[in-house]
């Protein structure tokens, strides 16, 4: 045979082998047999030939991309791994995750890498799977769109997630920044990429997070099945022990253990359910289809990783072993892993999951003609499981599973009275869950071992295999693997941030103000919306003989993720203000704790028009220059961090400590202004805590509110049909909202019909347009723009006026007798019972409301002429305009 046909796709090659057999169907046995023999032969030299295609699913955990790299680094004659896509229903938010995905690609010069994300389909009642889910809701809770429930994610302690989306801090000190980036619309969704790489020919499936976006895939896809060989998964438990909490064996009497010995690892709250790991509990319907698809899988649960945690002796030679940039990426990550750990069980506790799981992966694929799964790394077992998705007895209606109840015909043609149709875990403190002896009997996620048809056999990793070089001190043969390979000069990052400019400097930016009597002292309390951006320009443009802005507190309840704190530090840095402090609040609204049940927060939209834009300012916050100020870790023994870090300096403040710095610093006699453009977490919290509040507080603007004039007028929350006629800051935290309008202070309103009044995108860019063409115009115009843009383009845009009314606050605040403000005065108070459809409604009560100024409207156009002529205005405006910008200052030579 010509070797040449080697070249050709695997179907291909079929088509010739049987062509070529029908034409020899008249020539002799012995010939058919001889080239029958030589085709077999020419076949296993192309597998052997081409490397194994593999595609990662991953929820951008730390050790997620310890498995990333470890794979990058392999040789890609060997191994090529083709496509990224994201869970985005774990660990990280969707907009920080591709970003960081990107981010390390271009540092491994790996741009090539497709990475999909996100995407709007959702599932409709009757089952139907529309294009492009973006998996950002486990099935159970995907609906038509992509705003939702938690209830399996609120086992990720929010709080950790801020430390994953960020990295710690890290991300943005250490990776290099290229040129792709999130953009909406065009950001390839992880279908899309999904339907692309597998129609592309045979691949093999890497999954390290939850299973959603797989398991979509193959339920709209079936057709596509046949080219995936085969699935490694890193989850489960099946006869795994934890390992964390346990007593050690001279142990007092008085140790008592904690998650001992439990089949799962949800840490946050394993009493109801201690059989579950995360990622198979971040969606356990997913994995169950994924596990049952008939395509053969791997699985590497807990049994195997546990046997493999990082101990000191690894973590010592990883320190010492940091030859390239992807080595030194992981180890400090790793390093505030550890440093930030919640207990001192970080050696016991942190295994290598994902990371083991590709080495295991990849060691098997190596010695694919061995049927057992023979490989260096771990010892294999047959297994015949399944995935516990709904507890017993199944065929109960209790309302907890939407897959049946309400529907005549359950979703997906599900079988009644099936191992789906039982009581689903509603969230981590679901009653149902908890015995009365306080046992926990859930088992949604379990990858349990059944007998008979209901199990599926899988190859299940049981235990690491120990290093068989006995006089090393790396006790597992998968340290030694994981570290060599990571340090390797083959394929190795080009540099990291600091390298990658030749006259790379950091600098912090603080004004001068000289002599200059400054004007009123302002606090900005932002969530972060891509309105609260623009509003931050407009008030550090104001002049400070006028308004001083003193802190800016961010609130992380509202339409942003708290990561996104890292986007104010560079609009800052951008305009030069380095110096003003920024404060990071609560994550949860009032009367809500970890684990959280989301409960207003459900509405947002996860991506399009929410969180995945928010975070990333709608893929513009890359084009802002990069401060060294930025989030950090709370990572100091003097603020009641477990440990010191290599910077404990280096730590996010909390909006209450900036508040009070700020009271402090104040001059006797003088009061500060408060402008609030999200929810009143932040606000509530100050009046709370701090009994003297009022007496330094001058006055309140609130952004916010809204009193309907008829059914037509509606609010905007629109995701919860009983309350729509409500606004949104009001809403996401309504007790904040009713504890700040009790309170004495001097409040001013500006609801949503006078911010309606005031949003018109095409006016306002006009006069944007027409202005000096400052950075910070330019950005706003930029901004703006692709708002407009969006919301004329797709549906899920469609409230992008919502965040243009928000500039408002900043502008009345300002109080330019130009703009006419209307104001009424009228008594009203504000609903926070629990009660869903009326949570956050103003109320006007004229015996008991407090007398608030409502304002009705302003006139517009002075309204968006000011705000246009004074982001042109050259005083006070950016002293770096752009990323760009800076890297051209850190690539030249600088003049001195
Ligand atoms: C990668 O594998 C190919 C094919 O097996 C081999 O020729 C090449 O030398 C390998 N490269 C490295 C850097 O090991
Ligand atoms: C679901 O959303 C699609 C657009 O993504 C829309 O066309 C359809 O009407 C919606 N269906 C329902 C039942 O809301
Ligand atoms: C980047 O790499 C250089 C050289 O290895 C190192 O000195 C520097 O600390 C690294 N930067 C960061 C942020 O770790
Ligand atoms: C238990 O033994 C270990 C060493 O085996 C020792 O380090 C530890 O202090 C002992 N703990 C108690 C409570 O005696
Ligand atoms: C496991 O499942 C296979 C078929 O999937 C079956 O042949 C085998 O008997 C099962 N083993 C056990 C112990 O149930
Ligand atoms: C307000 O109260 C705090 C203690 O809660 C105190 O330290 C501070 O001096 C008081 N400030 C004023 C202005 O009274
Ligand atoms: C506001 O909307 C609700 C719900 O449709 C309606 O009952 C109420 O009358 C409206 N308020 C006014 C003042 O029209
Ligand atoms: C808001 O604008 C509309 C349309 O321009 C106008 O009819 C209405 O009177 C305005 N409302 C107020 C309170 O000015
Ligand atoms: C808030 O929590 C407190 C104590 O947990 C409770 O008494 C109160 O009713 C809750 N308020 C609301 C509005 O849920």
């Amino acid at each position: 045979m010509d070797v040449t046909v080697c070249r050709f796709a695997a179907s291909r090659l079929l088509r010739v082998e049987i062509g070529i057999r029908k034409m020899l169907l008249q020539r002799t046995f012995w010939v058919v047999i001889a080239l029958i023999i030589g085709l077999a032969v020419a076949k296993l030299h192309i597998v052997d030939s081409r490397p194994h295609r593999i595609l990662l699913d991953t929820d951008v955990d730390t050790d997620d991309f310890f498995a990333l790299l470890y794979i990058l680094k392999l040789n890609r004659s060997e191994f090529e791994l083709e496509a990224i896509t994201i869970n985005a229903n774990a660990w990280t938010d969707a907009g920080h995750a591709v970003n960081q995905i990107y981010d390390i690609l271009y540092m491994m010069g790996r741009d090539d890498i497709p990475v999909g994300v996100g995407g709007e389909g959702g599932i409709l009642e009757d089952g139907t799977i529309l294009p492009d889910v973006g998996g950002y809701l486990p099935i159970i809770e995907q609906g038509n769109s992509t705003a939702g429930g938690c209830r399996y994610r609120q086992a990720i302690p929010i709080g950790r997630r801020l430390d994953i989306d960020s990295n710690y801090g890290l991300r943005k000190a250490f990776l290099p920044q290229g040129s792709r980036k999130y953009s909406p619309l065009r950001q390839p969704t992880a279908q899309q990429v999904l339907i692309d790489k597998i129609s592309a020919g045979p691949i093999t499936i890497f999954i390290t997070g939850g299973h959603t976006n797989f398991a979509i895939f193959l339920l709209k896809n079936p057709h596509l099945k046949k080219n995936v060989k085969h699935i490694y998964i890193m989850g489960g438990g099946v006869r795994s022990r934890n390992p964390t909490g346990c007593c050690p064996r001279n142990a007092s009497s008085s140790c008592e253990p904690i998650q001992c010995g439990d089949r799962g690892n949800l840490f946050t709250d394993f009493i109801s359910n201690p059989y579950a790991e995360f990622n198979i509990f971040g969606d356990p319907f997913a994995a169950y289809q994924v596990i049952h698809s008939g395509i053969p899988v791997t699985l590497v649960p807990l049994d195997a990783t546990n046997t493999i945690p990082i101990n000191e002796d690894f973590f010592k030679a990883f320190e010492k072993s940091q030859h390239t940039y992807e080595a030194q990426y992981c180890f400090q990550s790793l390093k505030m892993a550890r440093d930030t750990w919640f207990d001192d069980q970080f050696y016991t506790s942190y295994s290598m999951w994902d990371s083991f799981t590709s080495g295991v992966a990849v060691s098997i694929m190596r010695n694919s003609h061995n049927k057992n799964g023979e490989n260096e790394f771990a010892e294999m077992e047959y297994m015949n499981i399944t995935v516990v998705t709904s507890n017993e007895p199944y065929g109960v209606h209790d309302g907890s599973n939407p897959f049946f109840d309400g529907h005549k015909v359950p979703k997906f043609n599900l079988e009644k009275g099936g191992v789906h149709s039982g009581h689903v875990q509603t969230g981590l403190r679901d009653p149902f869950c908890t015995m009365q002896n306080g046992k926990g009997r859930c088992q949604d996620g379990y990858t349990k071992e059944v007998k008979g048809s209901q199990g599926v056999r899988v190859l299940v990793a049981t235990r690491a295999k120990p290093n068989p070089d006995t006089s090393s001190e790396l006790d597992r043969a998968y340290f030694k693997s994981f570290l060599d390979v990571l340090n390797h000069p083959q394929q190795t990052g080009k540099f990291n941030f600091t390298t990658q400019f030749r006259y790379y400097k950091e600098v912090l930016y603080k004004p001068d103000f000289g002599s200059k009597k400054l004007g009123k002292p302002i606090v900005f309390d932002m969530d972060m919306s891509a309105g609260d951006f623009l509003a931050l320009y407009y008030l550090l443009k104001l002049p400070v003989e006028v308004i001083n802005l003193k802190a800016v507190i961010v609130s992380p309840t509202g339409w942003a993720n708290a990561a996104t704190i890292d986007v104010v530090y560079d609009l800052l840095h951008m305009m030069g203000r380095d110096d003003i402090p920024v404060g990071l609040g609560d994550i949860f609204a009032l009367n809500q704790t970890d684990p959280g049940d989301c409960k207003y927060i459900k509405v947002i939209p996860q991506g399009s028009g929410g969180f995945l834009d928010s975070d990333t300012l709608y893929g513009l916050a890359r084009h802002l220059p990069r401060s060294p100020r930025r989030y950090t870790a709370e990572n100091s023994l003097k603020f009641g961090a477990p440990r010191n870090t290599d910077h404990p300096e280096l730590r996010q403040p909390l909006a209450l400590e900036i508040w009070d710095s700020i009271v402090k610093k104040l001059e006797p006699g003088s009061k500060i202004s408060i402008l609030t453009n999200g929810p009143l977490t932040n606000l509530a919290k100050i009046i709370r805590l701090r009994k003297n509040s009022s007496s330094v507080i001058q006055d309140v603007y609130v952004v916010g509110g809204h009193i309907n004039h008829s059914n037509l007028d509606k609010g905007n929350v629109l995701t919860v049909h009983s309350n729509e006629y409500r606004e949104m800051n009001l809403y996401l935290d309504p007790l904040a909202a009713k504890i700040v309008f009790e309170s004495s202070l001097d409040i001013t309103l500006i609801p949503l019909n006078a911010q309606r009044n005031a949003s018109s995108f095409s006016k306002i860019l006009q006069r944007l347009g027409r202005t000096n063409k400052t950075p910070e115009a330019l950005f706003a115009y930029r901004l703006l723009s692709r708002l407009y843009r969006l919301q004329q383009t797709h549906h899920r845009y469609h409230h992008m006026d919502t965040f243009l009314g928000e500039i408002l606050g900043a502008v009345v605040l300002a109080g330019d007798s130009f703009l006419n403000p209307i104001l009424q005065i009228k008594p009203i108070k504000v609903l926070a019972d629990g009660a869903e459809s009326k949570d956050g409604q103003i109320v006007v009560d004229e015996k008991q409301g407090k007398l608030v100024k409502m304002l009705q409207a302003v006139d517009p156009v002075a309204y968006y002429d000011n705000f246009a002529n004074q982001l042109g205005v050259n005083k006070q405006s950016a002293v770096i305009g752009s990323f760009d910008e800076q890297r051209r200052i850190w690539s030249a030579q600088p003049n001195s």
